[in-house]
């Protein structure tokens, strides 16, 4: 008993080690977290963060957001994103901006601005057209959330003032800024089968009809414990048959708390769901949490009385979900 317990102790730095070599021995590009510049006062949570052996992707949480970008018209600050990109070249990490339009954390500028179609238009093409030439050769979310549940188009400035034609106008400017740049969009609650993925579906297959770059369409994995849709392999085989590439891109599975036992258990097998699926779908090349540990998780604050989202806790030890998740990529 107490051998088999010290063998244990023995092999966990180990196990500990491996979610983005499993993924990549898998043929996946990356796995990766999304991280944020105030959390790396913590040495520790900096430490677990640049081991490649787990994490071989970093998406900034907020830094290259618009109103952390260019928070007055044409006035750009670079300063929050450069530091995510060094520590990303640092460790050796790919790294995906975090991203160029959304309705959300915009600049009073933009959010109460008075714009007539082609000023806004003009707008959103600068803005994307420097972020992306500023970090260049990145994976990009370049449109962040357009639809409603329902499948309507999200009634944004952008799409109140321009209607879809921000849309193009945007991939176009990613494009046209670099053109190795991987161009994704990105949206939640594209999990399940309905009319938000049939609207992802509608939008790219009318981009690419019409000749307007995209590359790739992110699902977000904001997910809930017992609840992984069944439907998430056919809708990820869905968007690749249309000639673009998926990635699961701010992956959490968050529980009513307080987390038992139980709870922990089904969120391992939820995670092992998810990864697994990715793993089977070849068009899927990636796998991003939203911040990898507890102590830094979104979840408490925008879902009150919900939580224990991430494989790692608030003290950054290891939950069944990283066993989960090793698994299946194994
Ligand atoms: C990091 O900074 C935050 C405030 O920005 C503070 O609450 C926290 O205690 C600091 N953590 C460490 C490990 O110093
Ligand atoms: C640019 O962004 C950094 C990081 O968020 C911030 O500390 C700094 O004050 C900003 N600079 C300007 C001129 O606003
Ligand atoms: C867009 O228009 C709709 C319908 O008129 C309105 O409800 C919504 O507040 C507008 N959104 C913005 C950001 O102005
Ligand atoms: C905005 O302008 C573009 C062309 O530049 C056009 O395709 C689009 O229909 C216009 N949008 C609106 C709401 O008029």
């Amino acid at each position: 008993m107490s051998k088999l317990f010290g063998a244990f102790l023995v092999l966990l730095p180990l196990v500990a080690g491996q979610l983005n070599r499993a993924a990549k021995e898998d043929k996946k590009l990356y796995f990766g977290s999304a991280t944020d510049n105030p959390e790396w006062n913590d040495t520790e949570y900096v430490r677990i963060l640049s081991n490649t052996a787990n994490f071989g992707q970093l998406t900034p949480a907020n830094s290259m957001k618009w109103d952390a970008t260019e928070p007055e018209p044409g006035v750009f600050n670079f300063t929050g994103g450069d530091q995510v990109v060094q520590l990303a070249e640092r460790n050796g990490q790919i790294m995906r901006g975090h991203n160029c339009v959304w309705y959300n954390q915009l600049p009073d500028w933009v959010s109460s601005g008075t714009f007539t179609n082609a000023s806004l238009l003009n707008i959103v093409e600068n803005h994307c057209s420097t972020i992306v030439n500023h970090w260049r050769g990145k994976i990009w979310d370049v449109i962040n959330e357009p639809f409603n549940d329902d499948g309507t188009f999200r009634e944004t400035i952008f799409f109140n003032v321009t209607g879809t034609a921000y849309i193009p106008a945007a991939l176009r400017a990613a494009r046209a800024a670099d053109p190795h740049a991987k161009l994704y969009i990105n949206d939640y609650n594209l999990e399940e089968a309905g009319p938000k993925a049939t609207a992802m579906i509608n939008l790219v297959t009318a981009l690419k009809s019409q000749g307007v770059p995209v590359d790739g369409i992110g699902v977000q994995g904001h997910l809930f414990v017992g609840e992984v849709p069944d439907s998430l392999e056919s809708n990820l085989q869905a968007f690749t048959a249309l000639g673009v590439e998926v990635a699961i891109t701010e992956l959490d599975i968050r529980m009513t708390l307080p987390a038992t036992e139980a709870l922990l258990e089904q969120q391992k097998q939820d995670y092992f769901n998810v990864i697994s699926t990715c793993k089977g779908v070849s068009g899927c090349v990636g796998v991003t949490l939203w911040d990898y540990t507890d102590k830094f998780s979104w979840v408490p604050g925008a879902f009150p009385g919900q939580g224990a989202a991430c494989p790692w806790d608030e003290n950054l030890n290891i939950k069944p979900a990283f066993f989960g998740i090793l698994d299946s990529w194994q």
